[in-house]
């Protein structure tokens, strides 16, 4: 199978350096060449870490409530552009970064060039503490790693991601609602909980996954997104290493107690990559600099994030 990869060393979309050399430490830990050499995946990567310098204002003041929304904006337009380009080709495409606001370009890109290629629509399974669902106003924060879902979803609109609305995949958003499901939360902010409610988006918190078990949780978020023939439609996982437990990733920028085990993380993703529609894969938010243990947990976490992202692709036990 053709892969194609995307690495982004971007952290404007929050305020703490580190998060920008997450891509360079997943490859060092042998995250590719075991795609390539364990998983037999044929490799699309320009070997470059994105840092796109070229791009980034020195000027960039905080704009209704956004921080750093010219790099961001950039950025993303950029990257969308990118995993496009793999996307389009046919390729399964996977994202490192970076933080979350990335997500904004690389699920932008997928869901366009699937749109073109089949005429469907993106199904988005965000893994995360977090629902990454304020808008501008209802951020508390103003970190516009808090806010990719609504942008996708069309939620959040505003001049300076116009490109964003260049390309309407769904009704309102490049992202259907309807097609999006979480799984992991446990740190939802209160204007979140609100727009999650009255859209009706599908969320499964840690109180689900405790409740019902990983298995049976993974199963309700897929038949969710299944139609009357019991097809997913493709799929986009976007994995916020947050998602996990700070026992197995506190190298990260917001870590929230109570998270998913690693092998909940892996059993998510391998469940995904089950289906077969898998169609691209973010893997965001590993900041080993968020280690004041002197590497031992930076190394754990960036370990365990390359578990995940094998798992979706295709790594199983037997
Ligand atoms: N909800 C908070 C905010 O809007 C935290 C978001 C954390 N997002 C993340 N991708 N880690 O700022
Ligand atoms: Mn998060
Ligand atoms: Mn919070
Ligand atoms: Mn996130």
């Amino acid at each position: 199978t053709d892969l194609g990869i995307t690495a982004v060393a971007f952290s404007g979309g929050q305020a703490k350096l580190g998060v920008d050399i997450g891509p360079k430490e997943l490859i060092k830990a042998g995250l590719l060449t075991s795609l390539s050499e364990d998983l037999e995946y044929t490799l699309h990567w320009d070997r470059l870490v994105h840092a796109y310098p070229d791009l980034l204002p020195a000027h960039d003041p905080r704009v209704d409530n956004m921080l750093t929304p010219l790099s961001v904006s950039a950025v993303t337009k950029r990257l969308s552009e990118q995993v496009y380009d793999h996307a389009i080709q046919g390729r399964l495409t996977l994202t490192l970064g970076g933080d979350h606001s990335i997500a904004m370009g690389s699920v932008f890109g997928s869901a366009k060039a699937i749109h073109e290629r089949t005429g469907k629509k993106l199904g988005l399974i965000w893994v995360d503490a977090h629902a990454d669902i304020n808008t501008p106003a209802t951020s508390g924060s103003g970190n516009i790693h808090g806010m990719p879902v609504a942008f996708l979803a069309g939620i959040a609109k505003h001049p300076l991601f116009a490109w964003m609305q260049d390309q309407v995949v769904g009704k309102r958003g490049v992202i259907d609602t309807s097609r999006i499901v979480y799984i992991g939360l446990r740190d939802v902010d209160k204007g979140e909980k609100r727009i999650l409610r009255e859209e009706g988006i599908r969320a499964f918190s840690m109180h689900d996954v405790d409740r019902h078990g990983i298995g049976k949780v993974v199963d309700m978020a897929l038949d969710y997104l299944r139609d009357e023939e019991g097809d997913t439609g493709p799929l986009y996982l976007s994995f916020d290493v947050d998602a996990l437990d700070p026992s197995f990733a506190a190298a990260t920028g917001t870590p929230v107690r109570g998270g998913l085990t690693l092998r909940e993380g892996d059993f998510i993703c391998e469940c995904i990559h089950e289906t077969g529609n898998l169609v691209g894969v973010d893997l965001v938010e590993v900041n080993p600099v968020e280690d004041r243990s002197g590497g031992a947990i930076a190394e754990e976490t960036v370990r365990n994030a390359v578990s995940l992202v094998r798992c979706a692709l295709g790594e199983s036990l037997l």
